[in-house]
């Protein structure tokens, strides 16, 4: 069964939805994603064209947590999933290791200069140009499900969605790693100021409490969770001290896959 109660997506009746009229509970996340119309694939391209501009996670590094879970041998190379993986730094560091990963960000810049990267020594890596919401993906395939700084920027209310996808894109007893903004590194924005402001004012912060309902809760399990470690520019590794890091288990039992009443990008 899915973790929350899921929301009728695709009514059986054909109908007319250009009158805008509130059909089903998709329908109002739908409404809501035209409120932030401006965040989306457009902003990111925008950012990412630029690529001499002095911004933190332009490095070639992989996250110091990634590095530093793969070195303890709390996470060992598989099957991987990044969602937002911008120009492909951490998916390359995981292609290098052994992990064949599928690598998603919906900024074609993006996915463009992640494309030039070198063939990967060992694993391979397939860049899929779309939203996390919309990739092909094999349910219950990856041992690692990995987020650098995607999270933080998805609306409000995709936000179960998103806990969704992860939950159906990991095999039973995969994992999921994450680095999203802390409080003081985000806009500060409550959900509501969110909708008030059409825009996520450059990203969400999340309190430790917050990323506990999310990842603690079955069938996730938080083994870590901490503030990530600065790192200067000539490290090797990325760290900046304004953004978690946490690594969670997905219990090994197998009650949580696609069902006839659960929703996700292929329901
Ligand atoms: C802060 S950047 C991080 C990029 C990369 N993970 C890194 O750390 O170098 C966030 C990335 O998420 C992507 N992104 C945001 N929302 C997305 C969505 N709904 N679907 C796909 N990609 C998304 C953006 O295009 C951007 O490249």
């Amino acid at each position: 069964m899915p973790r929350y109660p899921s929301y009728p997506r695709y009514p059986s009746y054909p109908r007319d939805t250009s009158d805008q009229f509130i059909y089903s509970g998709d329908d109002v996340l739908s409404m809501l994603d035209t409120l932030l119309a401006e965040e989306g694939a457009a902003r990111w391209d925008e950012f990412h064209a630029d690529r001499t501009r002095s911004i933190p996670f332009f490095t070639d590094s992989p996250d110091e947590s990634l590095a530093e879970w793969l070195e303890a041998g709390l996470i060992t190379p598989g099957r991987v999933l990044e969602l937002g993986c911008g120009h492909g730094r951490n998916a390359a560091y995981l292609a290098d290791l052994g992990c064949d990963v599928d690598a998603v960000d919906f900024s074609a810049r993006a996915i463009e200069r992640a494309r030039e990267r070198p063939r990967p020594a060992s694993g391979s890596v397939t860049y899929q140009c779309c939203s996390i919401f919309d990739a092909q993906l094999t349910e219950g395939s990856y041992d690692l499900v990995y987020d650098s700084g995607c999270l933080h920027h998805i609306a409000p209310h995709r936000r179960l969605d998103y806990v969704e996808l992860v939950t159906r894109a990991l095999r039973p007893g995969g994992q999921y790693g994450l680095v999203c903004f802390r409080p003081e590194g985000g806009s500060g924005y409550t959900d509501q100021q969110v909708y008030e402001r059409g825009s996520l004012g450059g990203g969400l912060g999340y309190t430790e409490e917050q990323l506990r309902v999310l990842w603690d809760a079955a069938p996730f399990t938080v083994r870590v969770l901490r503030q990530m470690q600065a790192r200067d520019e000539q490290s090797r590794r990325f760290g900046a001290d304004f953004l978690w890091v946490l690594l969670a288990d997905r219990d090994g039992a197998d009650q949580y896959s696609a069902g006839p009443d659960s929703a996700g990008p292929e329901s």
